[in-house]
């Protein structure tokens, strides 16, 4: 029988499926190789493209069952050039990844933690104690209207406390810095009705001498209580008890007759000064004593500058010297070491007040 197209055709393509298994695509060793083979075998003038293009002369019928066989044929090369492929990039990105190991037993480097300043550790544990005790926290601008940090707490224009030697007025716009935080007390009057207790812990501005003991920048935290019948005996109360566990249950204090335009009675309260313990030190300028808070019952004239009625409304306010009492808590003696910013002074203070 002679040998047909078509027998000529499939031996042909015999042929090229054993040169393809002869050639090993699944052994080649790196990608250059295997290409190599995808172009000899598949390439635009490939061995078995070249026996795909014959296809064309056949006769429909024989078309019919040499096609799928040559599109078998081509699948199977395709599909073994590209496990191979597959395993190689596999094998390229083991080996990148084996030579760049990560040592995570290295020590890191140590950041240097940060922490509060004192100021900061002081004032917070004052408002945690106030807090305790029912007090809740209200807020007010540094930036204050006469009118807030003067007028309404019955602090008239001749006032001396009004003296451009202690306040400092804005340029060229109405308004002062505020020289206590006692305007939030008004604020927070204009807004909310009795009964309250409020906080204001803040920062207050005053044109004074700086020294071991004043600065013209420095905290308060100022208190206002406002309900039925409060008096005198619930501000001592409260100051003894938030005194004592601010400095121990042995503290000593001191409260000494005093006036502020909007308290009546006023009062000045001393600590012992835990520096000299009374004997007279530069700290408590030789007087054994350190006031750290002015305090008084609301005189009624700033009650009736809110509107509220003097007659049914009475309460006590208290203004706390933050700096005064960090000194004494820290055992600090000059305050403008809390300015000054040294590492080696701040780092000596964390929340245990070590
Ligand atoms: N505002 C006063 C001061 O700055 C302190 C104070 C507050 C006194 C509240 C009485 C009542 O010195």
């Amino acid at each position: 029988m002679p040998e047909t197209d078509r027998d000529k055709w499939e031996s042909q393509l015999e042929a090229v499926r054993a040169a393809f298994t002869a050639a090993a695509p699944l052994a080649a060793a790196e990608a250059k190789a295997l290409d190599d083979i995808r172009v000899r075998f598949l390439g635009r003038k490939g061995e078995l493209t070249e026996l795909l293009k014959l296809l064309k002369d056949f006769p429909i019928a024989e078309k019919r069952e040499l096609g799928p066989k040559a599109q078998q044929t081509k699948e199977h090369f395709e599909a073994a050039i590209a496990r191979r492929q597959a395993e190689l990039e596999e094998t390229l990105l083991q080996s990148k990844l084996s030579g760049q190991k990560i040592d995570v037993s290295l020590p890191s480097y140590r950041e240097p933690r940060g922490q509060l300043h004192p100021l900061t550790l002081v004032m917070d544990e004052m408002t945690r104690i106030l807090t305790l005790m029912g007090f809740s926290l209200a807020q007010g601008p540094h930036v204050e209207t006469e009118h807030h940090n003067f007028e309404a707490l019955n602090i008239p224009k001749h006032h001396p406390a009004r003296d451009m030697l202690d306040t400092f007025y804005l340029k060229d716009a109405p308004g002062v810095l505020r020289t206590h935080t006692s305007p939030v007390q008004i604020r927070v009057m204009e807004k909310q009705k009795p009964p309250l207790r409020i906080i204001c812990p803040g920062r207050v501005f005053r044109h004074e001498e700086v020294d071991a003991s004043h600065s013209s920048v420095f905290h308060q935290i100022e208190g206002l209580a406002v309900d039925k019948e409060v008096s005198f005996a619930d501000l001592k109360g409260t100051l003894d008890f938030f005194l004592k566990e601010l400095f121990g249950p042995k503290t000593q204090t001191r409260y000494r007759p005093s006036y502020f335009p909007f308290t009546e009675p006023s009062t000045e309260v001393d600590v012992r000064c835990l520096f000299c313990s009374g004997a007279g030190c530069p700290a408590c300028k030789r007087s054994g004593w350190m006031e750290i808070l002015g305090a008084g019952v609301v005189n009624p004239n700033v009650l009736k500058a809110v509107d509220l009625d003097p007659a049914q409304w009475s309460g006590f306010a208290f203004g706390v010297g933050v700096e005064r009492v960090a000194m004494l808590r820290l055992g600090v003696n000059d305050m403008r070491l809390f300015y000054e910013n040294d590492q080696r002074f701040l780092v000596q203070f964390d929340e245990n007040f070590a």
